[in-house]
């Protein structure tokens, strides 16, 4: 199956879910998305999307859950969440039931701490980290092998 057909989409704030998209991203060798530079056109065709973001008062950000409300069928498309916390991942189970309501079938959620702006960063500082980075590149590729598509080792 080829990776063009392979989405990765993130809403970020201060920059941690961006992290960890790009990482998700390089082990497949896609590049990740900023939702405010894509339309929704742009994930036409896509048979796997990874899509994530913060967590803001306990849900995904508003910016977020208007582009999957914006979002066409998804019947027939295998997708993930993740994203990033201060205390708790509260926004994956909101971002899966979006895409649910769309008809995708959400095989698995990854997420991690993230330095939290509101507490001024004593919570979880310094992260998402190389060893946070470094879990997300082997979710991405656990993912993907769930989702049908085999990689040569040696390119990972
Ligand atoms: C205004 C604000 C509200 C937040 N609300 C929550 C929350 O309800 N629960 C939580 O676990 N983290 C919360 N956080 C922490 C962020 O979700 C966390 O730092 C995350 O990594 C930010 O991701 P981003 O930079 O990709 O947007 C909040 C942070 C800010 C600045």
């Amino acid at each position: 199956m080829s990776r063009e057909r392979i989405a990765v989409i993130y809403s970020s704030a201060t920059g941690n879910t961006r992290r960890v998209a790009e990482a998700i991203a390089e082990a497949l060798g896609v590049e990740a998305r900023d939702i405010r530079e894509i339309s929704l056109g742009s994930i036409t065709g896509a048979k796997l999307v990874f899509v994530g973001s913060g967590v803001y008062f306990l849900k995904p950000p508003r910016r977020m859950v208007r582009f999957l409300e914006g979002f066409p069928s998804l019947v027939g498309v295998k997708a993930a969440v993740f994203g990033t916390y201060g205390a708790w991942p509260s926004q994956l189970p909101v971002l899966r039931s979006l895409l649910e309501e769309k008809g995708a079938e959400v095989i698995v959620e990854f997420s991690c701490p993230g330095e939290d702006r509101l507490t001024l960063g004593i919570l979880q500082r310094g992260r998402p980290d190389e060893r946070d980075l470094e879990r997300a590149r082997e979710f991405a590729k656990q993912v993907a092998r769930r989702a049908g598509y085999s990689f040569p080792e040696s390119s990972l």
